[in-house]
């Protein structure tokens, strides 16, 4: 199986190394295909730089580690080669204004997870993850004993089953919080299964189980 990496910024660069650490192929890609090659380079044979076309085109999933916005650009291009893909989202509804104050860019009922789902070709396989932690605490947070949680959000076995392969990978253990309808729950700001709702802090499956048994959406 081989992974594409669109975007190669906080997000993209982490879970490209971290995929490579677990021995799966990735193929990266980025708006100045430079900065994929840089990452490439430093990554090693299981890595390669593409265009986002070419990347998309060759692999089996598609993790758009990009901002919402160009997800949806990228989408609306790409919409013929995403068919059939497992295509992963770790986007949140978040913008910066210029004092670097986060706001949410959707209104509080609608997920990032549910726009992204609605643009995508009906034969994709979309799942919302990797977006649940903080690049800082995803880059810090794999291999741990017990292996911290990341949650994912789909409503398609075919996506499930790559997503829990390549959390795996990363260092992490898959945890389903639900379908595309509860993609929120996991998303920045306001999901109680994001790493925010649990002031931060990592959680392990046990952990994990309990907060999704218990807690309410609050998105
Ligand atoms: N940062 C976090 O802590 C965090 C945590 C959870 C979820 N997320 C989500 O993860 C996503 C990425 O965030 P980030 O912080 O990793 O962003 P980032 O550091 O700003 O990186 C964005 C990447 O997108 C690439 N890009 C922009 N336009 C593109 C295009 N048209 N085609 C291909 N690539 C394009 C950029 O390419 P260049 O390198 O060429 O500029 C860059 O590599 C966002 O949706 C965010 O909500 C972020």
């Amino acid at each position: 199986m081989t992974t594409a990496i669109i975007g190669v910024g906080n997000i993209g660069s982490t879970l490209a190394r971290q995929l490579v650490g677990g021995g799966e192929p990735v193929i990266v890609a980025a708006k100045d295909e430079a900065h994929a090659e840089t990452l490439a380079n430093e990554l090693g044979p299981l890595a390669r730089a593409a265009s986002v076309e070419e990347a998309i085109a060759s692999a089996d999933a598609v993790v758009l580690a990009v901002w919402l916005d160009t997800t949806k650009e990228l989408i609306a291009k790409h919409a013929s080669l995403l068919a059939r893909k497992v295509v992963v989202d770790p986007s949140n509804p978040v913008g910066f204004d210029a004092g670097g104050q986060m706001s949410r860019t959707l209104p509080a009922d609608q997920s990032a997870g549910s726009v992204v789902a609605a643009l995508l070709p009906a034969s994709a396989h979309y799942v919302k993850a990797l977006g649940t932690l903080s690049a800082p605490t995803l880059a810090s947070g794999a291999n741990r004993e017990p292996r911290a949680v990341l949650f994912y959000a789909t409503d398609d076995e075919t996506a499930a089953a790559t997503i829990e392969r390549l959390i795996r990978a990363a260092g992490f253990e898959p945890l389903k919080a639900g379908g595309v309808a509860d993609a929120g729950r996991i998303e920045a700001p306001g999901g109680d299964l994001h790493q925010f709702g649990f002031n931060g802090e990592l959680v392990d499956l046990d952990q994990a189980r309990a907060a999704l048994a218990a807690r309410k959406v609050t998105a």
